[in-house]
């Protein structure tokens, strides 16, 4: 049913009013034509701008200016007779009604998405202006980033395809020890280059992403800082606190950006959670239990020096345990399985003790276990089921469960975008530190792991 255009009465006069949303980043000729000609529409323009929160959970990463800015843009145009603040999926049937809307106005790059608000205003696709968009603005003003990917396996795959989701950069080139499969991977993912030596791909790009394997990740970040590249190394950065400190302060004295890649710390539900469980809301935490487990048969993971479930995994609940913890634990106890025959431990239980509180980050590549986070308070507790490292929905749970909350996130394809997003973001904004993944604590779970994978009690 398509509603008719009902005008409504505010005063005595009657006015049309009209409803439009969007980002409107750098504020650009393009919004200005749109919020005009939606404004010609009828008598009383409401203008919604979306938060950061909202274009995070929608996927739109790398807005470039904060919500205020954003406000302020559509407030200087003098089009806007009210602006309101779109926080959430679905809100704009709310608005609609809340605000008797006679009209819905978006550009024709919507063409048909909003047809499902015929039944409570009319629908206005209008032509959206040729040549100019916020993503564009955005990509000449800070130019586009060059990423270069060292390594060419499945997580290297998987990190170009990513990619594609984040404005104002570009993955254009791949070097892998062997040139062949470069040469595979830049054709099948479509970069410009696949280089023969690591030097010469540092040559091409203003970042690297590094998906090697974990003993090599030293080498190729020191070597991309050396050549002032900035780094995105994937987790475990190193397997000593005292390479992955190192790295930090090279980084720091050549003024590049050297981010640890665990794409949990930076998503969405993650970092809500662990604000969550920091605001007080479960009381001081006092415990918190992290659970990884990948069953694999054969592989890297499982040979060779820096194999095993620890140096694979631990990670992730690692950084639930810095996270919500902090990085001063005082004591650390490790149980790892090496069954007869296998090269690498293969199930781990890391137990910390804090000051006030206790952790424990269990692995396992050869064992199954349920993949949870709990997280315990002196008023009540925090439970994100499996796959947490993917948060998308947690619960806060009391004793009294009618006061027990739930959580939900959007969590976008692999992740690896957040991570990509993060990055750069610090290198635009010329920040070496995020707080979503400080040094420090990349620093203290490189610590972890070193102390858990050289002290482990071995079991058969
Ligand atoms: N718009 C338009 N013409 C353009 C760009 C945007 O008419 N060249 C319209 C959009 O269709 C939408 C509104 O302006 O109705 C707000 O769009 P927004 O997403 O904020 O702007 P974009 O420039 O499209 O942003 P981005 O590149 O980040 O997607």
């Amino acid at each position: 049913m398509v509603a008719t255009v009902a005008a409504c009465q505010i005063g005595v006069q009657l006015v049309v009013k009209v409803i439009t949303y969007g980002t409107f980043d750098l504020f650009h000729e393009g919004h200005r034509r749109l919020l005009e000609r939606a404004k010609a529409l009828g008598d009383y323009l409401i203008v919604g701008v979306t938060t950061e929160n909202y274009d995070d959970s929608r996927g739109k990463l790398n807005v470039a200016q904060s919500l205020m800015e954003r406000i302020r843009n559509v407030v200087d145009s003098g089009l806007a007779d009210e602006v309101i603040i779109e926080e959430y999926e679905g809100q704009k049937v709310q608005d609609i009604q809340k605000h008797s809307v006679d009209i819905f106005a978006i550009g024709s790059d919507w063409l048909g998405k909003f047809d499902y608000l015929g039944d409570y205003c009319k629908v206005v696709y209008l032509e959206r202006t040729k040549g100019v968009s916020s993503t564009q603005l955005r990509n000449e003003s800070a130019g586009v980033l060059r990423v270069g990917v060292a390594g060419a396996g499945r997580i290297a795959s998987r990190f170009v395809a990513e990619a594609r989701f984040v404005s104002g950069v570009s993955v254009e080139a791949v070097y892998s020890r062997s040139y062949d499969k470069a040469k595979d991977f830049a054709a099948r993912l479509e970069l410009e280059w696949a280089n023969e030596t690591y030097e010469d791909l540092l040559k091409h790009v203003d970042a690297v992403y590094i998906a090697t394997p974990h003993a090599t990740h030293y080498d190729f970040a020191r070597r991309a800082i050396e050549a002032g590249v900035h780094v995105l190394c994937e987790k475990p950065m190193t397997l000593t606190s005292a390479e992955t400190a190192e790295l930090f302060e090279r980084a720091q004295a050549a003024g590049v950006v050297l981010l640890e890649a665990v794409k949990t710390a930076f998503s969405p539900g993650f970092q809500r959670m662990v604000a969550v469980a920091r605001s007080g809301s479960i009381g001081r935490v006092r415990s918190v239990d992290a659970t990884f487990t990948k069953l694999v048969t054969a592989g890297r993971e499982l040979t060779g020096a820096d194999g095993g479930s620890i140096s694979e995994l631990a990670t992730y609940p690692l950084l639930a345990v810095v996270k919500l913890l902090g990085t001063n634990y005082t004591e650390l106890r490790t149980v790892s399985l090496r069954p007869e025959g296998s090269e690498t431990e293969v199930f781990s239980r890391i137990d910390l003790v804090f000051p006030h509180a206790v952790a424990s980050a269990r692995t396992g590549l050869g064992v199954k276990a349920e993949g949870e986070l709990v997280v315990a308070g002196t008023r009540g507790y925090i439970y994100v089921p499996a796959p947490w490292w993917l948060t998308e929905y947690f619960e806060a749970r009391f004793e009294d469960s009618r006061q027990n909350k739930k959580y939900y996130y959007k969590f976008d394809g692999d992740g690896l975008r957040y991570e990509l997003a993060e990055f750069a973001w610090m290198i635009r904004a010329r920040t070496t530190e995020s707080f979503k993944l400080r040094a420090a604590e990349s620093i203290a779970m490189a610590d972890m792991i070193e102390k858990a994978r050289a002290s482990a009690t071995i079991i058969r």
